[in-house]
């Protein structure tokens, strides 16, 4: 695992692509958080990837492309309502699994018959998977569990010494990762809520994509990765949803009962927490709360705090998939008031 890694200006992209070629690992840039990235076309270099992050194998990644030309290649049949999704959000936060061809790698796919593919629109992912081979697999670039970076500083605290390149570049302005939506059935599920809607996908292609509790709800875990810990900072997190007045309430009687645990506020639309250790304002609408929340998540931990609690309202638009992330980061220790 030990590796020099060497930290890059979107300028030396091209450095980075001889390395994905080379069976290297690169960590960049995209507009949802930072990938880990290697060769899709190398077994061994997607293994790496799996040790670089502490990730268990039977955990597929996605495919990133940076044209949809090359989606031919990996998928073995492509409805014509992907095809009108592609024109729509790619490129953009939209992963969608596809049945397979022969060539993906059982490694990629962790051994299913579906493969995800993904094309970015960040510019210096766009670089980085033309210049190299045109596959690039690649999940999030943290460690296993913890939140995915979406900041240079917490791709470095990850993954120092174990990836040969770290591009720091602008991105990452969504925050949160891509909506995964599976086209492979006769009817299309999303399996990962994200900045792509339900609604958007809907007003597309209507009532092609199924309407079930997922799109909507958390609960239920549908990718692989969705049923492994998640996202979750050493802090104890716990989510206090319900209107601004009932959770502030309900959050300034737990700070009035504290005696000397250190607590951190997610704080949305409330600036009343003047006894907490440290409070951090999600921002002033979901977008915004999506952009932080992985950032927050680990400012909390660099602060020392012991336990959080996080403000929630919103369950629409992104908020659906801000809430997926923010229960799944306080292990469903969910407060409803
Ligand atoms: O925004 C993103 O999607 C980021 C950036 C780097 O592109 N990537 C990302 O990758 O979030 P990762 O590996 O952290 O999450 C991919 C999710 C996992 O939950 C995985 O189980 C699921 O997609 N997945 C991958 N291939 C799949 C497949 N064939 N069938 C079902 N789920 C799949
Ligand atoms: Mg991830």
């Amino acid at each position: 695992m030990n590796r020099e890694t060497k930290i890059i200006s979107s300028e030396n992209v091209i450095d980075a692509a001889n390395s994905i070629k080379c069976g290297g690992l690169v960590v960049f840039p995209t507009e949802t958080v930072y990938g880990l990235g290697a060769d899709a076309l190398n077994p061994k270099a997607c293994m790496d990837i799996f040790k670089a992050k502490g990730r268990p194998a039977d955990n597929p990644l996605i495919v990133h492309i940076a044209d949809v030309g090359s989606l031919k290649d990996l998928a073995k049949e492509i409805p014509d309502e992907a095809k009108v999704l592609m024109d729509r959000f790619w490129p953009g936060p939209l992963t969608m699994i596809f049945k397979k061809k022969d060539s993906v790698c059982d490694t990629v796919t962790a051994g299913l018959k579906t493969v995800a593919v993904r094309f970015p629109s960040n510019e210096t992912a766009i670089e980085l998977i033309k210049n190299s081979t045109g596959f690039i697999a690649a999940p999030s670039a943290n460690l296993s569990g913890s939140p995915s970076p979406t900041s240079i500083v917490h791709v470095t605290d990850d993954m120092m010494g174990r990836v040969d390149y770290i591009i720091d570049d602008e991105g990452c302005e969504i925050g949160i990762e891509s909506t995964v939506l599976d086209v492979s059935g006769d009817v299309f599920k999303i399996l990962r809520p994200g900045a792509v809607t339900f609604d958007d996908i809907h007003n597309v292609i209507g009532d092609k994509i199924e309407d079930i509790p997922v799109a909507k709800n958390v609960s239920v875990p549908q990718c692989p990765g969705m049923k492994y810990t998640h996202y979750s900072p050493k802090a104890d997190v716990t989510v206090v949803c319900g209107s601004n007045e009932a959770t502030s309430e309900y959050i300034l009687n737990i700070l009035r009962s504290n005696n000397n645990e250190k607590i951190g506020i997610l704080s949305y639309g409330s600036d009343l927490f003047d006894d907490a250790y440290c409070v951090i304002d999600a921002g002033c609408d979901m977008r915004e709360y999506a952009k932080g929340l992985y950032y927050n998540l680990r400012e909390f931990d660099r602060l020392g705090v012991d336990k959080i609690y996080a403000q929630f309202c919103l369950e629409e638009g992104i908020g659906i998939a801000v809430k997926n992330r923010l229960f799944k980061s306080a292990g469903n220790d969910i407060i409803y008031v």
